[in-house]
């Protein structure tokens, strides 16, 4: 350990696990955006609370910079270490710590994965219902920090609706214990719904307390092919007017095209421009004959060309990959992504904006089309072409982003939905954010953390030094 600074954590924390090889740096260092070469200072593996209050007291007395890091599969560039940062893994604070059964809540470390806790709810007949791909490599302290949303949100809502307790280790290394999983407290300002989303730039979450809730009734799996977006939004509506909808997610036949390739099967013998995958509670035969009912009305009115309802929870899975799968699927294309949200009722006015946009200005890409229509929420993935190298993409890409940010403006949607801002979206904070916003929440930040070394870059630019030290 040649660095004065490590051999210094070292000494006053002779247990904490530190990594310094080259490909550890490199395996911590980046998340799933693959944009930045990782160039961490060291990978701290603390395994208590305690540990993460001496890395950050040592961080501050160094004016080290610290990336939390989660599952890192983040999708926006949070968790990169790209610039001599210490990378702080939560990944060994990974275990259930307490269940309440009146409460129905339940207190977990942070580094725990998004599956263990749900599947640490299903131990007790109880759901922790924030889902998606990613569940098995995701933390909970990640999901936390980018308020994650997922297929469920339709029903259920995103993560900050499940938190009821945090506790956070400050840039000082301050231990908070935040709302305590009380139900009610208006005692002033709520800390811990400000730690929702903060992306690491506020704290540490070490511990969260989740909410838990009864198990749905059982469900049906429908897939749907439509001829366009009007008819999907309509055939939304009149799914959501008379079943009780678990989730509503909508992917185009390029996004198919991709996911076919990648090894799912094939659910319908045609080819149609648009599908939406759907659960909805089905208990009994009256919701199934609902179910039913509600397709054919659509099909009468010619909304909904095909479809398929799952018949066994083989085939109910399969249905799924075919929505779920598509990360994955596009993934080797190293797409650049797009996370953005606006009110559901424009959906079909704003996709029809950046459609003619990109085919207008932009005929060279290939753009998959998904996401959570059911919650306004859509991922546009550009892909690169094999013709193009990354940084000429990128600056494409860019080129791209700003004009989608000022449709998103004037549509008064959200530059990240789900995933947060990072580095990647950081250019484009102004669109969705006003000024007097920015500033207060740069304020918030300076409140947290004066020294500005927790993820600095991350959501928004780092404060010149002298404003940092005034
Ligand atoms: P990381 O990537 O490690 O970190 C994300 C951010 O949180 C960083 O800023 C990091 O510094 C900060 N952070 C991590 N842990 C802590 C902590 N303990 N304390 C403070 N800050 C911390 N996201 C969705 O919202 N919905 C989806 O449907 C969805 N689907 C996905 C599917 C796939 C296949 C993939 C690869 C990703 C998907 N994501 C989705 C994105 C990603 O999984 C989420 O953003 C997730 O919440 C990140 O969790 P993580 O543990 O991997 O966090
Ligand atoms: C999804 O909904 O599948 C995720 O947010 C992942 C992505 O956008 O690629
Ligand atoms: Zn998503």
């Amino acid at each position: 350990m040649t660095d004065a600074r490590l051999a210094d954590l070292a000494t006053r924390l002779p247990g904490l696990r530190l990594l310094t090889d080259a490909a550890d740096l490199e395996h911590y260092g980046r998340d799933w955006t693959r944009r930045w070469t990782p160039a961490p200072l060291a990978i701290a593996l603390p395994a208590s609370v305690e540990e993460v209050q001496g890395v950050m007291r040592w961080a501050s007395g160094h004016g080290v910079a610290v990336v939390p890091s989660g599952g890192r599969t983040g999708l926006s560039g949070g968790a990169v270490a790209a610039n001599g940062e210490l990378v702080l893994s939560l990944e060994r604070m990974n275990r259930v710590l307490a269940f309440d059964p009146v409460d129905r809540m339940l207190t977990v470390q942070a580094g725990m994965p998004l599956q263990a806790v749900q599947e640490a709810a299903k131990a007790h007949d109880l759901v922790y219902p924030v889902d998606f791909a990613a569940r098995g490599s995701c933390t909970i302290g990640g999901n936390i920090a980018t308020n994650a949303g997922g297929i469920r949100v339709i029903r259920y809502g995103n993560t900050r609706e499940w938190i009821a307790g945090l506790t956070v280790v400050t840039a000082a290394g301050e231990r908070l214990e935040l709302n305590r999983g009380l139900i009610k407290n208006s005692s002033g300002y709520d800390l811990r719904q400000l730690m929702i989303a903060s992306e690491g730039t506020l704290g540490i979450v070490v511990e969260a307390t989740v909410r838990l809730t009864s198990p749905p009734p059982p469900s049906q799996v429908m897939l749907l092919a439509l001829p366009d977006m009007d008819a999907l939004m309509r055939v939304f509506a009149l799914f959501q007017s008379r079943l009780s909808l678990q989730a509503f997610e909508f992917f185009t036949d390029v996004a198919l095209r991709h996911v076919l390739a990648h090894g799912a099967q094939r659910a319908l013998e045609s080819d149609y421009p648009y599908y939406v995958v759907t659960e909805f509670d089905a208990a009994d035969e009256r919701a199934q004959e609902a179910a039913l009912a509600a397709f054919e009305a659509g099909v009468e009115q010619g909304w909904i060309l095909d479809g398929v309802i799952a018949q066994s929870e083989a085939q109910a899975a399969a249905l799924w990959r075919l929505r779920e799968g598509i990360t994955e699927s596009v993934a080797p294309r190293k797409p650049y992504k797009n996370d953005v949200s606006v009110r559901i009722s424009a959906v079909p006015a704003f996709l029809q904006a950046m459609q003619d946009l990109l085919g207008r200005e932009y005929p060279q890409f290939e753009v998959v089309w998904f996401g959570h229509i059911g919650d306004g929420n859509l991922h546009i993935n550009v892909l690169k072409p094999d013709d193009l190298d990354d940084a000429a993409f990128i600056a494409q890409c860019e080129q791209v982003t700003k004009q989608l940010a000022a449709t998103l403006q004037q549509f008064g949607g959200s530059i990240s939905a789900e995933h947060g801002i990072g580095l990647v979206k950081r250019p484009y904070l102004q669109s969705t954010r006003s000024a007097v916003e920015i500033a207060l929440m740069r304020g918030v930040r300076q409140a947290f953390d004066p020294q500005g070394i927790l993820n600095p870059g991350k959501l928004f630019a780092p404060e010149p030094v002298e404003s940092r030290n005034n």
